[in-house]
């Protein structure tokens, strides 16, 4: 399959290493509900509805690049995580304002019989391939398509928790009291995760994310339990997989792992090629860290686009400046993703700052 020649391959040569003559910028969920013409396009349609319509999640992957003309250098598909655990055979639904509900959530490791660990992805998942390839052709290469999965540890705290959770008590009691069970299921998931990654580049995607969105639940003990080993062996195998696919070009791969800040040096000691901080971070001192192992990306507070335009000016020129001054090693991004109710005016400001600071 030939694709256009890409136009902007900034985060692809930051992601590698190299110099750079301003800092590549994206953000997460930078597709989403707090851009009009989402919801002119979804429609009030559901929301996994909306990621299986290839149509519809390439327009919608494409809004933000288009809104921000220019000031954004990376696309990332319109998905969600929890299509993982739908390829494995569990009911998940996105209720309105109130997020994923599993219909029958993991409760006791006998549970473990209802999840299909030999799901053929590329069948269950194949809408999902389909999307990649539309929007990369559409994108003509304006900027590169990211695809992504979630982690193996946060994805079993959804197939357990049944949804959002502030306790997490199912999940946990699984690691203290069915470790090697809850083993079971996240090597079972790593599988499907190294599949579906391999198979989002072959169908077109350019680069790839892992979101251990739950990472800081878990302590430093247990990180290096339930989610360090797992993360490394997608790292490894991915790779791996795609020269079996017969791909031999290095895909850069990003792992975030949110609120797992003690876990900084053993991520940039991995293979991934970029580490994605959030907020907790002073830049300065994951810089020193990290020692030029990685690129970094990252990092500002997501709400500080609620602040004025000089608190952006500020909070920018502090993050830019502490992560080197943003021509090389360094990715501009939020520390989490952006919310519904920010304005977008706010955020092609913080934009254009990053882009005005990260020229100098
Ligand atoms: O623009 C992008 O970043 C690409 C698309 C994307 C979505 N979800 C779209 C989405 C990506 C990369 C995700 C990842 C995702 N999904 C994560 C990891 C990142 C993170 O936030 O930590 C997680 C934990 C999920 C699970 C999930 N999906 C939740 C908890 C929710 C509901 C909460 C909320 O924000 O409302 C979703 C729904 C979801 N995923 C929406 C979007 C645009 C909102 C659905 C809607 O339109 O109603």
């Amino acid at each position: 399959m030939a694709f256009a020649e890409l136009k902007n391959d900034l985060i692809l040569r930051a992601a590698r290493g190299e110099k750079v003559e301003r800092p590549p910028c994206w953000l997460m969920r930078q597709a989403g509900r707090y851009l009009p013409e989402y919801h002119k396009v979804k429609d009030g349609r559901d929301f996994f509805e909306t990621c299986r319509d290839a149509e519809i999640a390439s327009e919608i992957t494409i809004q933000p690049i288009d809104h921000f003309d220019g000031l954004i250098d990376a696309a990332i598909i319109f998905s969600d995580i929890l299509v993982i655990p739908q390829a494995m055979g569990m009911d998940v639904q996105m209720i309105d304002k109130v997020g994923p509900r599993f219909v029958d959530p993991l409760r006791i490791p006998n549970d473990l019989n209802r999840v299909n660990f030999n799901c053929d992805v590329s069948k269950e998942l194949d809408w999902a391939f389909k999307a990649i390839t539309l929007t990369r052709e559409k994108l003509n290469g304006r900027v590169p398509l990211l695809g992504f999965c979630g982690a193996p540890w946060t994805l079993m705290c959804y197939m357990i928790e049944g949804g959002g959770t502030k306790i997490f008590r199912f999940v946990k009691e699984w690691i203290f009291k069915y470790p090697n069970e809850s083993k079971k299921l996240l090597q079972g998931i790593t599988d499907v995760a190294i599949e579906f990654l391999a198979l989002q580049v072959k169908a077109g995607a350019q680069m790839l994310q892992i979101f251990e969105s739950w990472g800081g639940e878990l302590s430093c003990d247990d990180f290096d339990k339930f989610s360090l080993p797992y993360l490394n062996q997608i790292v490894e195998k991915v790779p791996l997989r795609l020269k079996e696919l017969g791909i031999n070009e290095k895909i850069p791969m990003t792992v975030f792992a949110k609120g797992s800040w003690y876990a900084l040096d053993k991520l940039c000691n991995s293979n991934y090629d970029v580490v994605s901080l959030d907020w907790l971070f002073k830049p300065e001192d994951a810089v020193k860290i990290n020692n030029n192992r990685v690129t970094l990306q990252g990092n500002l507070d997501p709400c500080v686009m609620y602040g004025s335009k000089e608190i952006i000016t500020q909070e920018v020129e502090r993050m830019i400046k502490g992560f080197g001054g943003g021509k090389g090693n360094y990715i501009v991004n939020f520390g989490h993703g952006t919310h519904p109710f920010m304005d977008p005016e706010q955020i092609r400001f913080f934009l254009q700052e990053c882009h005005r600071m990260g020229s100098q």
